[in-house]
């Protein structure tokens, strides 16, 4: 047995010196010194010794492990700045080299044209108001004159989440109660802002129509604000977008939440007038749905329609972004194609 003992510490120790990766490291200690490894099987062999033996094989057997255990630690840390070696020469950096150039990101088209219009409003006396895309069903809908079962709240149009009542704004619009609410103080205070933001549409997506889209709003609230004020502003914010000679027409329309209610067009910068693929052969091209603000919306606002007034408006920055730049599909803002971006 004492022999036995002798031979495998030999063999273990060589083991251990051939021993070059952690892996392998461990391997060795489970065989050799782990639960059923071989020093732990050697110990147990003990009670078939005679009994006059024992002492001095058990003297030994410990010894034997003690000297392997430590062999173990030695190894293990010689492994591992080894290792440590290995990885920092194989990571190495040269400092020296030239970086590489950090190429020059731009804004995105959209913003560009958001962007303008905010100073363009800021100069006209709005306000920023920003308000959530994730809308409740009554602000986006009700509160705005459209109740349940309104045509305008058909399934198509509205994207609908997993929660009761939580959808994604469909328009700005529901920013109009909210900011009414908030700023309105109980409806003595007049209001003047634009709420830009994105919007969301369950619909089929043309080269006219994402499903995600900016929407402008703007609202102002007083006393005595009339339909000529809302067309005045309105021709005003064209002329300072598109230049002295813009010409807008404003044509009757309908909205739920206004009333009465007009659509704005500008004369089609692509073709000048004469009909093309984006303006759909009209020569006009919408860029917002306006109107008085409804009674019954001033009412949910917390106004007195009676003594208060207001217009407001909807504007797509994306349908004017494709005119000022010749855009002929509106399904480049959101493809993330570096070659349409870079243009910009
Ligand atoms: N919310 C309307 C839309 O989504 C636009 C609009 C805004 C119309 C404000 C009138 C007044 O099309």
């Amino acid at each position: 047995m004492l022999e036995q003992l002798e031979t495998m510490l030999q063999e273990a120790v060589a083991e251990l010196n051939a021993v070059t990766t952690s892996d392998a490291l461990r391997e060795w200690e489970l065989k050799t010194l782990g639960k059923n490894g071989a020093v732990t099987r050697m110990m147990r062999g003990v009670g078939s010794l005679p009994a006059e033996q024992r002492a001095a094989f058990g003297k030994r057997a410990n010894e034997v492990k003690a000297a392997l255990t430590e062999g173990y630690a030695e190894r293990e840390q010689l492994i591992k700045a080894q290792e440590l070696a290995r990885d920092l020469e194989s990571g190495q950096i040269d400092v020296t080299l030239p970086g590489r150039p950090a190429s020059l990101g731009g804004l995105h088209p959209s913003t560009q044209t958001l962007r303008r219009y905010r100073e363009i409003w800021a100069e006209m006396g709005f306000q920023v108001y920003r308000s959530r895309e994730v809308e409740d069903d009554d602000t986006n809908f009700t509160l705005l004159n459209m109740p349940p079962h309104h045509p305008a709240r058909d399934m198509q149009d509205t994207f609908y989440t997993t929660t009761p009542n939580v959808i994604l704004r469909t328009h700005t619009s529901p920013g109009q109660i909210r900011a009414m609410r908030e700023f309105g103080k109980g409806g003595t205070e007049p209001i003047r802002i634009i709420l830009p933001g994105m919007c969301y549409r369950f619909e089929q997506i043309t080269t006219r129509s994402e499903i995600q889209f900016h929407q402008v709003e703007g609202l102002a609230v007083g006393r005595g604000i009339r339909m000529t004020d809302l067309k005045g502003t309105i021709a005003e914010f064209a002329r300072r977008m598109y230049g002295d000679k813009a010409q807008v027409r404003f044509r009757a329309s309908y909205f739920p939440f206004t009333e009465p209610s007009i659509e704005v067009d500008v004369e089609c910068f692509l073709c000048g007038g004469k009909g093309c693929r984006v303006c759909k052969y009209a020569g006009w091209l919408e860029i917002s749905g306006a109107g008085m603000v409804h009674p019954t919306v001033l009412r949910n606002g917390g106004y007195d329609p009676a003594e208060w007034s207001g217009f407001a408006f909807g504007m797509g920055p994306e349908r004017v972004t494709m005119l000022l730049h010749d855009i002929n599909d509106i399904r480049y803002f959101w493809s993330n194609d570096l070659r349409f971006l870079e243009q910009f």
